[in-house]
């Protein structure tokens, strides 16, 4: 008989902390993980204070010390997540896939792709489960888009635009504005890596058009807005996928009137969808020859993945702390299952993986080397 929860650890997340406090709600959805050990700061007493809410059991001052004494331990952390800003993903997750320690990361996975295959290389040579967490391929509304396109309901894809514009780095374009002071690091090349706008946001374009339409992008063509700044502020990127295909991107973190605007438009050669982040409990579909039509989360018109996912009933809006806990539920149970040596099916890895990192890490470099180029064409 198997154990029947897991026992996982958090690098980063301090109690003020963004994104961690994200990770740490979306586990204890299916309560089947118990968050026993961390490293939530580097600073002594906010890691404390963090623990000391949390209730985490094993306290570490550093990721090496907390790798090291999880990986000796009979009872040791089944997976980590890692939720520091981008700079420390790379060796952090190197640190516990050494201690044979399965590893959730945040996006981006790395800095350079170098670093990327060099994880996904050690996660297989390892056998371990590398999650990646690409928010928006957890919401059900998403799932049931990529089930329709599998199916072919839409034909050939033969174009996507889809765009995630946000407005609250405006002031950046004026003078100097407490708005700069949140999240600071991400305009600081040192932590957040080569890029803001397109790190940052862009990336959750490439991975959740990816999902959807199964197309991997071949090449990139953008013009990269920076607007006096290190980092960049925008981006209108031109991809062209394996299949011939284009399509046509853009972030923004300058665009009034848009919060986390996150939308995809994919057309086929029988119809088309189209799904909005902040209005994600429904799904737009038009297939040649029929009126437009609106599927709805929670219904039964809804079957597959999506269906699965879904937790409330239709009507009760599920948002972006439901579509973490997908990814962890698939996550968790994968751990789960591995851990009782049954075999995984195509259904228990329906989370963002290390491949799904590389291929955000690509896009990210390829997406800077092009607008650096004038918009030249840049292969992933
Ligand atoms: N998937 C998403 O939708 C999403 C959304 C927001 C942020 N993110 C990603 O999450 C990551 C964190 O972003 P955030 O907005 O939460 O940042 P944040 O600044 O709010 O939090 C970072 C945390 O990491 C801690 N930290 C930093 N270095 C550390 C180290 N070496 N050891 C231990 N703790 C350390 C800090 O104390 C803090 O608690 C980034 O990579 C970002 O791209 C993803």
């Amino acid at each position: 008989m198997g154990k029947d929860f897991i026992r996982y650890g958090m690098v980063g997340g301090s109690a003020d902390a963004f994104i961690g406090t994200v990770h740490r709600v979306a586990n204890r959805f299916d309560e089947r993980t118990r968050l026993t050990a961390g490293c939530f700061s580097r600073d002594e007493e906010k890691n404390r204070a963090s623990g000391a809410a949390f209730g985490t059991e094993r306290l570490y001052a550093s990721f090496q010390e907390m790798a090291e004494a999880e990986g000796r331990r009979e009872d040791g952390i089944d997976f980590v997540s890692i939720v520091t800003p981008n700079v420390s993903h790379y060796e952090v997750a190197k640190a516990f896939l050494a201690q044979g320690i399965n590893v959730v990361c945040e996006k981006p996975l790395c800095f350079t792709v170098q670093q990327a295959e060099e994880l996904a290389a050690l996660s297989r040579e390892k056998d371990l489960l590398f999650g990646v967490t690409y928010t928006y391929m957890g919401y059900p509304m998403v799932k049931f888009a990529r089930q329709l396109v599998r199916e072919g309901k839409i034909g050939r894809v033969i174009n996507v635009s889809a765009e995630y514009p946000q407005e609250w780095l405006i002031d950046l374009l004026g003078e100097a504005s407490s708005t700069a002071q949140l999240s600071g690091w991400r305009f600081n090349p040192k932590v957040a890596g080569i890029s803001n706008c397109v790190g940052d946001i862009g990336t959750h374009i490439e991975n959740v058009v990816a999902y959807v339409t199964g197309l991997k992008i071949k090449r990139v063509a953008a013009a990269v807005d920076y607007f006096g700044q290190e980092l960049d502020l925008n981006a209108n990127i031109l991809v062209e996928y394996d299949n011939g295909a284009k399509g046509n991107y853009w972030c923004s973190q300058v665009s009034m009137g848009h919060y986390n605007d996150l939308v995809f438009r994919v057309f086929g050669t029988e119809g088309s969808l189209e799904w909005h982040q902040e209005d994600p409990e429904r799904l737009k579909v038009c297939l040649k020859g029929q009126p437009m039509q609106y599927y709805y989360r929670g219904t039964g018109d809804i079957y597959g993945a999506a269906q699965a996912c879904q937790r409330i009933p239709s009507g009760h809006v599920e948002g972006f702390h439901a579509a973490f806990a997908n990814i962890y539920r698939a996550y968790s149970g994968a751990v789960l299952k591995k851990s009782r040596g049954e075999a995984l099916t195509e259904a228990d890895l329906d989370f963002p993986t290390v491949e799904d990192g590389v291929e955000g890490v690509k896009f990210i470099n390829a997406v800077v080397a092009s607008g650096k180029k004038d918009a030249a064409w840049v292969a992933l």
